[in-house]
């Protein structure tokens, strides 16, 4: 059965290699001070950050210069954005990056007029902010999270070891964001086969959980073999267009909460290697690839029909003659095959992971009970030794 379920979007999008023209329209509606957040240079390099100044000093913003966010922010630049904010009574916080970027923003625009420490509050104890939320908008130059579309904030706190997201409310959600595929063509291939990869794991964790007749599985197996066919294109010419715009788009509705509507989800894998990259620091979407199949195998036989769709619907795997089993597994295997085909990291120890290091990471895991089989930490230790 379909579960109930609310749905609300409220993020206003602009796409296609014009988005940045409406960057105008939306200032109109903030007042004067405008945090302009970035990452660590990127941006400068490929000349976007010189138009976004160019389009504020033109609407007589007064800039707020907040840059150096890092990939995995962290609590304690999380703690200086929130200075920067109160100091200069921001109004806007527009961002210009990635997922990070976006993230912080969230995490930034929660907590300035919130008295409390973010970490205990919003990564500890998951509260909803009880504040008034400085409004975020953002143009994005790094495809995978989703977070442009999303209420999701994750930062890192390496002093404890941990690295955990928080899904806000919708009035959390950015209120703008510009997608402009061009702007991620300087993007590194590490970076965009990680982003291609956190897109499609996102979609599998809420595909693999449940067992209802579901529209969101239909359309999750139709963006999964969209990623798939356009990321072949990308790898061998990471300058096409279609492919890249494509790309990007289907980062936005693999985890703009459509897809997860009614139905129960996953989200291990994204346990596992956020844990992974709360003691090494590696990119976010290569911690998932690093970790995933040892994950699915270990799942496979409990939520089996499910594999064999996956097999079936999204590998083209032909069942005839096979056991289900059989079927699944040739799912996997040619999951496998896609990610060696882009180059991604299949091994947590190529991350600067080591056996070591596995109580801690352990530890760091959340373990949730949305999928086919709850784990314990035996068997999470397993996973993780069979990543390294
Ligand atoms: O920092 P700069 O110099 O800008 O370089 C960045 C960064 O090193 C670079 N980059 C971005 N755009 C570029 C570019 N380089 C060249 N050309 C461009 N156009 O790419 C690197 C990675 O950027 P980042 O923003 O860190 O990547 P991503 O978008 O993957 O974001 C990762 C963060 O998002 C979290 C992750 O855990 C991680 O902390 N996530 C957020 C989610 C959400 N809000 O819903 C869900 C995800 O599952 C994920 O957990
Ligand atoms: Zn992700």
């Amino acid at each position: 059965m379909l579960g109930n379920f609310e749905y609300h979007n409220p993020v206003k999008l602009y796409f296609g290699d014009h988005a940045l023209d409406f960057l105008d329209q939306e200032l109109s509606k903030y007042g004067k001070n405008v945090q302009l957040i970035y990452g660590g240079g990127s941006v400068k390099k490929n000349g976007i950050y010189d138009e976004v100044v160019r389009i504020l000093k033109r609407n007589g913003k007064n800039i707020i210069e907040d840059g150096g966010v890092m990939p995995n922010p962290t609590i304690e630049k999380l703690r200086e954005g929130i200075r920067i904010a109160r100091e200069n009574h921001t109004d806007l916080l527009l961002l210009v990056g990635g997922g990070s970027c976006f993230d912080y923003a969230k995490a930034v625009s929660v907590s300035v007029n919130c008295p409390e420490d973010p970490w205990d509050k919003y990564f500890i104890r998951f509260e909803e902010p009880d504040c008034e939320i400085v409004p975020v908008g953002g143009v994005l130059t790094m495809v995978g999270t989703g977070s442009e579309m999303n209420a999701g904030s994750v930062i890192t706190n390496h002093g404890q070891n941990l690295k955990i997201g928080h899904v806000f409310g919708d009035e959390v959600m950015p209120k703008f964001a510009i997608m402009n595929p061009k702007f991620t063509l300087t993007l590194p291939k590490k970076q965009m086969v990680s982003g291609i990869y956190d897109i499609f794991n996102h979609i599998c964790e809420q595909y693999f959980s449940g067992s209802d007749d579901n529209t969101s599985d239909y359309i999750a197996e139709g963006l999964m073999r969209s990623v798939v066919h356009s990321s072949r294109i990308a790898v061998k010419d990471p300058q096409d267009y279609e492919a890249r715009s494509n790309i990007m788009w289907t980062a936005t509705w693999a985890l703009n909460t459509l897809i997860s509507r009614g139905k129960s989800t996953d989200w291990m894998v994204h346990m596992l290697g956020q844990s992974v990259g709360a003691l090494t620091d590696a990119t976010h979407g290569l911690t998932l690839a690093a970790v995933s199949l040892p994950y699915y195998h270990h799942i496979m036989k409990d939520g089996l029909p499910k594999f064999v769709r996956f097999a079936k619907e999204v590998w083209r795997v032909d069942p005839a003659g096979k056991s289900d089993e059989q079927a699944a597994l040739e799912g996997l295997d040619a999951m496998k095959s896609w990610m060696q085909e882009l180059g991604l990291t299949l091994n947590i120890s190529e991350l600067g992971a080591n056996e070591e290091m596995i109580p801690e990471l352990v530890k760091g895991t959340l373990i949730l009970d949305g999928g086919y089989r709850k784990l314990d930490t035996e068997e999470i230790a397993e996973i993780f030794r069979e990543s390294l």
